[in-house]
């Protein structure tokens, strides 16, 4: 098996990790969407001892690159198989969680992918910490542009997302957002709670 290594994921797990921690309680299943290559699962479950995480995503290279780095950093025991999931999916093949993290996919991917993800956690009725480039009411870093139209330039349908637009999807799911926390190099972690 190989673990795939992406430097983002490196260099950003560390300030993720120290706004969500106070955030979430001692124990726990971490549902994380967008694995990718299981860096983020494997720190998280590294640093969060009473936490299981439950990683997915729908490349298929993503189980045996999770599996790696589990293996490697002694953490296979909470970090389950990934699972094989498509937010745009109208079934998730997972029933509950205690809380839900996805980083960096809803501006590399379709605006479907952003419908999906709401839908998706609003199912499951769990907080969502969500991850990456956003824009508010319009305004971004100009960092952000500058990677928006590399995005576009490789799909037009990319694009950093404006929280606004985020607000009308999580109502309809039940999740209304309860912070914003800015977090290093122009990316934000964003706290969806359950209004119910
Ligand atoms: C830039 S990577 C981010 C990986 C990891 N979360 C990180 O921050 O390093 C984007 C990931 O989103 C995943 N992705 C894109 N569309 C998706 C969808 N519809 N459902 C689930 N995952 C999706 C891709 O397969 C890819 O692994």
């Amino acid at each position: 098996m190989t673990a795939r290594f992406a430097p983002a994921a490196e260099r950003n797990q560390q300030p993720i990790l120290d706004a969500l921690a106070p955030r979430l309680p001692a124990t726990g299943h971490l549902l994380e969407i967008a694995s990718g290559t299981g860096q983020h699962a494997t720190w998280l479950a590294q640093h969060l001892p009473g936490w299981t995480v439950q990683p997915s995503d729908l490349d298929p290279d993503t189980p045996a690159s999770v599996a790696a780095w589990a293996q490697d950093r002694g953490v296979a025991a909470r970090v389950r198989p990934a699972l094989a999931l498509d937010v745009t999916d109208a079934a998730w093949p997972i029933d509950a969680c205690d809380a839900v993290y996805c980083a960096n996919m809803i501006h590399i991917s379709p605006w479907a992918a952003t419908l999906g993800l709401f839908a998706g956690v609003g199912r499951l009725a769990a907080p969502l910490f969500l991850y990456g480039p956003f824009r508010f009411a319009g305004e971004t870093a100009p960092s952000n542009l500058q990677f928006e139209q590399w995005l576009k330039a490789k799909d037009p349908r990319y694009g950093v997302r404006d929280v606004e637009d985020l607000r009308p999807l999580a109502a309809e799911a039940g999740l209304a957002l309860a912070e914003v926390l800015p977090l290093p190099a122009n990316n934000h972690l964003l706290v969806w709670r359950p209004t119910a």
